[in-house]
């Protein structure tokens, strides 16, 4: 097709690109918010600063003892993720490095990780510049193409790590295709989503098989650029309890009031994502139409030219 000359629009701008999600506006403004749950039965969750919580007798606590381990607020926030994502559960990580980080470290030496092989820049130095300095095994495979993915799989291999759309090149991988030949290959080995640049709103990995959906919630999930935070959610109990584990054994949490920041910013995802794919098709149409660009690089560049 000369694309060129194909810019009829679509009669729905989001055709093909996603299906709504039932209630999810309703949910980021709901799930973990319930006004029940303090006493003044405040409609926004407080930010809880305390790093302690008393207890009626020793190890026998109200769900809260010591901020690292639980906080009011970070759970508030760990709910709201964790509906929004159509997981049973969310953890909150201080960066989304801290999130690989924490991911990572459910592996031992000798294990081996295979990475999309174009990730975001601090991901790929993370896993072949400190991953491999503690024993780990990585190797990239460009998972658009899973015969390539399929040949680096090996019997150590514990994790892949898949990016989708890519950061910085947009390269678009098919979860459910790559998460089903690698549970085939072997069940247990644990598939990750970062679904940064999707957000929740355009993208579910769990639900297209992936074990873990992870983001670095500094960009769309707060959205206000006044937040650097990591978000990991899974629907395996046995992940779960890994996870929380070392997110309070590494320690790397996020504060009280990043995660306020993050839930309100959930609030407004659903606005802020339509207004971003909006602007996106404009941006990418304006340039289409210019002789002097070469190529544009966007997925969504295919509804450009639907006919309805
Ligand atoms: C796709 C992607 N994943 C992970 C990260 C790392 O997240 P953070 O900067 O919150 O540590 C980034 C940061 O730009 C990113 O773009």
């Amino acid at each position: 097709m000369d694309r060129k000359h194909e810019h009829d629009e679509p009669a729905d701008a989001f055709a093909g690109f996603r299906t709504a999600f039932k209630s999810f506006a309703t949910e980021a403004i709901h799930v973990g918010q319930e006004p029940e749950q303090w006493k003044s039965m405040a409609v926004v969750p407080p930010i809880s600063l305390s790093t302690t919580f008393k207890q009626h007798g020793p190890g026998n606590h109200a769900g809260f003892e010591y901020s690292r381990s639980g906080n009011p607020t970070r759970q508030c926030l760990e709910k709201a993720v964790a509906a929004l994502d159509g997981a049973k559960y969310s953890l909150a990580l201080a960066s989304g490095l801290a999130a690989t980080v924490t991911i990572t470290h459910m592996l031992k030496a000798g294990d081996g990780i295979v990475c999309m092989d174009d990730v975001y820049g601090g991901t790929n130095r993370y896993f072949q510049r400190i991953a491999t300095e503690l024993g780990l095994q990585v190797s990239f495979a460009d998972c658009t193409k899973p015969e390539l993915l399929k040949a680096e799989l090996k019997a150590n291999t514990r994790l892949v790590w898949i990016e989708t759309p890519t950061n910085p090149t947009m390269k678009v991988v098919d979860i459910q295709a790559c998460s089903d030949l690698i549970h085939e290959h072997n069940k247990d080995i644990v598939v990750v989503v970062d679904n940064t640049f999707m957000s929740a709103y355009f993208q579910r990995p769990l639900a297209c098989g992936a074990d873990i959906c992870m983001y670095s919630a500094t960009k769309y999930m707060n959205g206000h650029s006044d937040v650097v935070m990591g978000l990991v959610s899974t629907n395996r109990e046995d992940l779960n309890e890994r996870l929380k584990f070392l997110q309070n054994a590494l320690g790397c949490v996020p504060s009280p009031f990043d995660c306020f920041l993050v839930n309100r910013g959930l609030k407004t995802l659903h606005l802020r994502m339509d207004r971003h794919f909006k602007n996106a098709m404009a941006s990418a149409k304006f340039l289409e139409a210019d002789p002097r660009v070469e190529r544009v690089i966007f997925p969504g560049i295919h509804l450009l030219y639907l006919k309805h």
